[in-house]
């Protein structure tokens, strides 16, 4: 058996399941293809979402710290297959192997945080106005719940979603994205084993997962026996999801474009600045939501950061993200690059000045791989183009000369997922994470944007969404909350002091 198929076979996808089927996944790291999967047909989506609620009927009456045991069970499998569920991701998302490991190590956190958060689905007690009675609130399970996700976290944002709807009592069906389908099956099948260990409290239909294009999610964002939709991609899937999910009043969570930006102030420390740059702009080559993509910079501290910055970029291990030291792996696909190289010259034709980078490189060792030279492109102003947000290692630079207007620079792009500011000068730093400051759903200081823990909540503004998942109190979005008022008095005080009968 080849390398490839036993890699699969220790994550429990057998050999038939990745040939002779329709859907075709290549592997960015050189287009070798790695499987030929079979797509669920259109037509077994109606008996999938029964089965979902059939499931929910009965997962929702298992005390929640019993649906926690299986998700500590996930957790476990996901730990002891994170060698192979990485290298998959590394295969098929192109990143390198500390950032595939990287992703599986979010599934064990989040399934850690999930069990014990499985003792802790705990509502408000209220006094009431009336003598006698009492207000409190329960957080009940919601039903089955659609997990739509993204090439780029293909693994860790299935396992964010799924460990907390299964401890909230919530059957999910997942929809891996169809470029990075072979991740979320393999960490749908450290699942599937968990549910095999935990033993028959767990109903059929607890989780299934879809393999397959658009329509299959158009079917699960449609149908009304889903009350939770949970989708990450670009802003224009959401412009598409968010109101047919509304239209059938469906709750969703969207975690959508990211176009995040760094303020670096004369205060800052520049050598922790540069780092968190690296890692921000072209770790995953540029491809997370939370990648870095603005860097607004005093104009005093502009030259000295962008000679180290310069510096840095010359010398980037850009390569197979296989091999131990390569820092930059491939773009997605051609459509990545293509789209990368239309925003440089957009940039140009908007007054940009090439710095570095931008090119393809790599060429003639991967014909059929998109590689590039991170690029760092300076603007004389915030123009169209730097608003827009573009899925590759392309940073802007844009100087100010005073705090307010780094701030509105800022805050003036459509997106708000999240933000960080460099400088050791408390006003400048509590201004920034104060009501007048990042308007982002995330702001770090003195930390990058990207590589967020799983204790937060995460998320972001404007066109980013709105919504939150993983840590804090996320957990809400998944369950339907019941307010009670009981009356343990023998009389029927009305509230309002109202007299009726
Ligand atoms: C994403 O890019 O969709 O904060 C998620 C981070 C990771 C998750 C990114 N923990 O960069």
């Amino acid at each position: 058996m080849s390398e490839l198929l036993s890699c699969f076979k220790r994550c429990g996808i057998e050999p038939e399941e990745v040939q002779g089927g329709s859907l075709v996944v290549r592997s960015p790291i050189d287009g070798a293809e790695l499987a030929r999967l079979h797509e669920t047909p259109a037509s077994a989506m109606n008996e999938i979402i029964a089965r979902s609620k059939a499931a929910f009927v009965q997962w929702r009456t298992v005390p929640a710290p019993v649906r926690g045991e299986l998700v500590r069970l996930w957790g476990e499998e996901l730990r002891s297959a994170k060698r192979d569920i990485g290298h998959v991701v590394s295969l098929e998302a192109g990143k390198i192997v500390e950032e595939g490991l990287g992703e599986v190590q979010e599934g064990v956190d989040i399934c850690e945080f999930a069990m014990g958060q499985s003792r802790q689905l705990c509502g408000k007690t209220i006094v009431s106005e009336r003598p006698g009675h009492r207000i409190m609130e329960q957080y009940h399970p919601l039903g089955p719940v659609a997990v739509i996700t993204a090439f780029n976290f293909p693994s860790a944002v299935f396992a964010w979603n799924a460990a907390l709807a299964l401890v909230c009592g919530d059957p999910v069906i997942f929809k891996p994205s169809e470029k990075a389908p072979l991740s979320g099956l393999a960490t749908f099948r450290a699942l599937e084993r968990a549910i095999a260990r935990f033993g028959d409290r767990a109903p059929a239909g607890l989780a299934q997962i879809v393999i397959g294009k658009a329509p299959l999610a158009e079917a699960l964002v449609e149908s009304p026996l889903i009350p939770l939709v949970s989708a990450t991609g670009s802003t224009r899937m959401g412009r598409s999801v968010g109101p047919k999910v509304a239209s059938r009043f469906g709750k969703r969570i969207l975690e959508l474009g990211g176009n995040n930006g760094m303020i670096v102030t004369p205060a800052a420390d520049l050598d922790m600045a540069l780092r968190a740059i690296l890692f921000g702009a072209v770790a995953t080559a540029g491809q997370r939501c939370t990648s870095l993509r603005r860097l607004i910079v005093h104009r005093s501290v502009k030259e000295a950061l962008l000679e180290k910055l310069l510096k840095a970029y010359a010398g980037l291990r850009i390569g197979d993200p296989l091999v131990p030291g390569t820092l930059v792996g491939p773009l997605i696909d051609e459509a990545a690059y293509v789209a990368m190289q239309k925003a440089m010259a957009e940039a140009k034709a908007q007054g940009g000045r090439v710095l570095a980078g931008g090119e393809r490189v790599l060429e003639k060792e991967f014909p059929k791989g998109f590689y590039v030279q991170p690029a760092i492109v300076d603007m004389p102003q915030q123009t169209a183009i730097v608003r827009q947000e573009t899925f590759a290692p392309l940073l802007y630079v844009l100087a100010y000369d005073d705090f307010a207007q780094a701030i509105d620079l800022h805050n003036d792009v459509p997106q708000g997922l999240s933000s960080c500011i460099f400088s050791n000068d408390m006003r400048e730093v509590e201004t920034f994470i104060s009501a007048a400051g990042s308007d982002c759903g995330m702001a770090n200081v003195n930390i990058g944007p990207n590589g967020a823990e799983i204790g937060g909540a995460f998320g972001g503004e404007k066109e980013t969404g709105g919504d939150r998942e993983s840590g804090s109190d996320a957990w809400k979005q998944y369950m339907r909350r019941s307010t009670n008022t009981i009356n343990f008095s023998t009389e029927l005080p009305l509230a309002q002091g109202i007299t009726f009968v």
